[in-house]
């Protein structure tokens, strides 16, 4: 009887040991992959930590008059440093975009990632301090993506046609069917993206703004089930071939608009959903442990019940 009820105990000390393991290791995996995090920061870091952006416009702004967009948009690094990383001297160097604020790629490479967090938390420019809305932590994923994650793609793209050059149109095809066709549909049009009054298809953001296209196509678009192209181990080539096939598809457009990368602007990724930067991710590791360990407590419950039962068995044969 006594070892009976030390193999139980041995077994649900056991069990509960393995779920504490399995969710501590969801928890750090979640939080793995920072320069797919500092991207989707990149886009819109108040939309990935899931909070309102800042009132009235970055103080930064009015440092230029070229892009009359106001408030929110401001915020965003993607807005002033462009979806190419190179500001002024990339596709935002001319267009409604246009800020006139410097490539973030070229000054990036030749910081630390220590630096650009100083940086970010106003060492060098008191109003281009972020400090106050992000952690060091989170202000470290920006850096190693500006770092460590930020592609130059300029030689993929003419700059004046805003068309891909030399893509493989056979390979982005098969790359399109398999993975993106199931939501955005074989035409790209089963998603409609509202931008600036306007509907968007796939199409016409791959012809509009490839830059945007390949950011999000590579670092996926915070709050949706939109797959991630790095955690797909998407080369830069991969992503290259689809933006050359999205080009084939329908823009929706009466009239071809004339090329222009500032002239489109972006859906906004929203909160929710499963894992969605790394806040999310954590927020879904603990609800997946406090699962886990539901789980366990039914679990030990179980044993404890088929423990009497065997004694009560065992008792009464007596
Ligand atoms: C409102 C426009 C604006 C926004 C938003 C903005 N920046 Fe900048 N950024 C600038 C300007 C202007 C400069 C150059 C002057 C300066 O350093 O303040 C700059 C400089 C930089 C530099 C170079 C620093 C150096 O020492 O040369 C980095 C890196 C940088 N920004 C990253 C970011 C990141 C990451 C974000 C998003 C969190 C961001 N910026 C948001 C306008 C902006
Ligand atoms: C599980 C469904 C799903 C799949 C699969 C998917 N997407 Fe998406 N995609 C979305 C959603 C949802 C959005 C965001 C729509 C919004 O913000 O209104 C989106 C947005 C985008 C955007 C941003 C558009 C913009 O306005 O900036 C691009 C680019 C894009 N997807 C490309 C792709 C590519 C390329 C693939 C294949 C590798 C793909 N998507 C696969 C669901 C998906």
């Amino acid at each position: 009887m006594r070892n009976l009820s030390r193999l139980m105990l041995a077994v649900a000390f056991l069990f509960v040991l393995g779920v504490s393991i399995a969710s501590a290791r969801s928890l750090t995996q979640a939080g793995a992959d920072d320069i797919t995090s500092g991207g989707q920061l990149y886009d819109k870091w108040y939309a990935v930590l899931g909070v309102a952006a800042p009132d009235g416009d970055m103080p930064i702004w009015e440092r230029q008059l070229t892009n009359t967009r106001s408030g929110a948009d401001t915020w965003r690094c993607s807005e002033c440093h462009g979806w190419d990383y190179k500001g002024s001297e990339g596709a935002y160097a001319s267009g409604s975009h246009a800020t006139g604020f410097p490539n973030v790629m070229k000054l990036g490479a030749s910081m630390s990632v220590d630096e650009i967090v100083g940086h970010l938390k106003g060492s060098k420019d008191k109003s281009h301090d972020f400090s106050r809305y992000m952690d060091d932590a989170t202000l470290a994923k920006l850096a190693i993506f500006l770092k460590e994650g930020a592609i130059d793609d300029g030689e993929f793209i003419d700059s004046v046609t805003l068309k891909v050059k030399n893509g493989n149109l056979e390979h982005g095809k098969s790359l399109y069917a398999e993975t993106c066709a199931k939501c955005h549909g074989d035409d790209g049009k089963t998603i409609i993206f509202r931008s600036e009054g306007i509907n968007e298809y796939l199409g016409s953001v791959a012809t509009r703004d490839p830059y945007r296209f390949l950011h999000r196509t590579r670092f996926g678009v915070a709050g949706t089930e939109m797959p991630i192209g790095r955690a797909l181990g998407w080369t830069p080539v991969d992503g290259r071939d689809v933006l050359a096939y999205a080009q084939t598809l329908p823009t929706g457009y009466e009239q071809e608009p004339v090329s222009d990368a500032g002239a489109g602007s972006e859906t906004s990724p929203q909160m929710g959903g499963p894992a969605a930067g790394t806040a999310g991710g954590i927020f879904t590791g603990i609800l997946a442990g406090l699962g886990m360990a539901g789980l366990s407590v039914l679990f030990l419950g179980l044993l404890v019940v088929v423990g009497a039962v065997a004694v009560w068995a065992m008792r009464s044969r007596k």
